[in-house]
C-alpha cells in the first residue's frame, strides 16, 4: 500500500477515535457534571416527589433495601410534608409510559425521621420510609444490600446518581444522572472540611468522596452512594446528604450518611 494511502486510514481513525470519545466522555451539564442513566442501571433508586398547589414536583432521592423499606435524608422530611409520591424503576422521570416505572403514595406517618437527627450540625441525617406495600421486584426494581459495618468503604469507588439540579441555576433533570468517584477515609477528609468550616464537629457517621469536576446538587439529597462488586452486587454505603461549599459546587467535598453507622437503627424495621 502506498504511504499516501496509509495516511489516509490513520487520517480516518484519528477523526473517528476523537468525535466517539467526545461523545461518550462529554459530560451533560446535570447532576452537576454527571452522566445519564440507562434503564435498570440503577434498580435501587428512587424518586421522592411532594405536592405543591398545582402539581407534584420532585425533591429528593432514595434508596430501597427491602421490599418495604426506602432510606433517604432526614432532612428531605419536612414537617408540612403530608403525602409523598415515589417513583420506582424510572429513569426518564416525567414518562410514565416508561416501561418499569411505577409510583406509589406513601402517607407522613409512614415516614420515621431518625430520632437524633441535628439539622444544624448535619448530624444522623437519616430517615425510612416504610411502605403500605410489597415491592414485586423486577429487572427494573430491585434493592441495594446494605453495607458491612467492619468496612470504612475508602479508596473503593462508588457511583452517586439523582434527577438533583445540574446547576445552581437550572431545574431538576428530567433523565436520572450518575457519576462515579473515589470514596475518601474520614482521617483524609476532616481536614478537607475543617478549610471550610474550621472546629466543626466531624463525626464518624459521614462519609465523604473525593472532591471532582462533578458534584451533587439540589433534589439529589437522600440519594444513593453505591459500591458495587460481583460478589456482593450494589452495596449502599452513604445517603447524599450536604456539600461543604454550598451546593452544586464542584471541587468541593459532598458529605453523605454512612448507612453502616445506622444498621442496629434499620434493623429495626427491615
Ligand atoms: C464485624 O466485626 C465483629 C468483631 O470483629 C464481628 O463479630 C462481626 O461478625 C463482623 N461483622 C461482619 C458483618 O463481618
Ligand atoms: C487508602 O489510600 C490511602 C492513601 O493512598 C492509604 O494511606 C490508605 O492505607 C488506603 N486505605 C486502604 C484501606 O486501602
Ligand atoms: C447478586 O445478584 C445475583 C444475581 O441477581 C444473585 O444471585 C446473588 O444472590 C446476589 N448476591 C448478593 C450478595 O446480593
Amino acid at each position: 500500500m502506498s504511504e499516501f494511502k496509509w495516511q489516509l486510514i490513520f487520517l480516518a481513525f484519528v477523526f473517528f477515535y476523537q468525535n466517539n470519545t467526545e461523545v461518550q466522555s462529554a459530560p451533560i451539564q446535570r447532576i452537576v457534571n454527571g452522566f445519564q442513566a440507562i434503564p435498570k442501571q440503577f434498580p435501587y433508586q428512587v424518586l421522592l416527589n411532594r405536592q405543591t398547589d398545582t402539581e407534584w414536583e420532585p425533591f429528593c432521592g432514595g434508596a430501597i433495601i427491602s421490599k418495604r423499606i426506602i432510606l433517604t435524608a432526614a432532612h428531605c422530611i419536612e414537617d408540612n410534608l403530608n403525602e409523598i409520591k415515589i417513583y420506582f424503576g424510572a429513569v426518564e422521570r416525567s414518562n410514565i409510559k416508561e416501561p418499569g416505572q411505577q409510583h406509589l403514595l406513601v402517607q407522613r406517618n409512614n415516614i420515621v425521621v431518625h430520632p437524633e437527627w441535628e439539622r444544624r450540625q448535619k448530624i444522623n441525617d437519616i430517615a425510612l420510609i416504610k411502605l403500605p406495600a410489597d415491592l414485586q421486584f423486577d429487572e427494573y426494581i430491585q434493592p441495594a444490600n446494605l453495607p458491612d459495618p467492619n468496612q470504612s468503604y475508602e479508596n473503593q469507588t462508588g457511583v452517586v446518581s439523582g434527577w438533583g439540579d445540574t446547576s445552581d441555576q437550572d431545574p431538576p433533570s428530567e433523565q436520572l444522572l450518575y457519576f462515579d468517584t473515589p470514596i475518601l477515609s474520614n482521617e483524609d477528609c476532616k481536614p478537607i472540611v475543617h478549610k471550610y468550616h474550621p472546629n466543626i464537629f466531624f463525626p464518624s457517621s459521614w462519609i465523604c468522596i473525593e472532591p471532582s469536576k462533578s458534584c451533587t446538587c439540589g433534589g439529589d439529597s437522600g440519594g444513593p452512594l453505591v459500591i458495587w462488586s460481583e460478589v456482593a452486587n450494589s452495596t449502599l454505603v452513604g445517603l447524599t446528604s450536604f456539600a461543604m461549599a454550598g451546593e452544586c459546587t464542584v471541587n468541593s467535598p459532598d458529605v453523605f450518611t454512612r448507612v453502616s453507622s445506622f444498621l442496629p437503627w434499620i434493623k429495626k424495621y427491615k
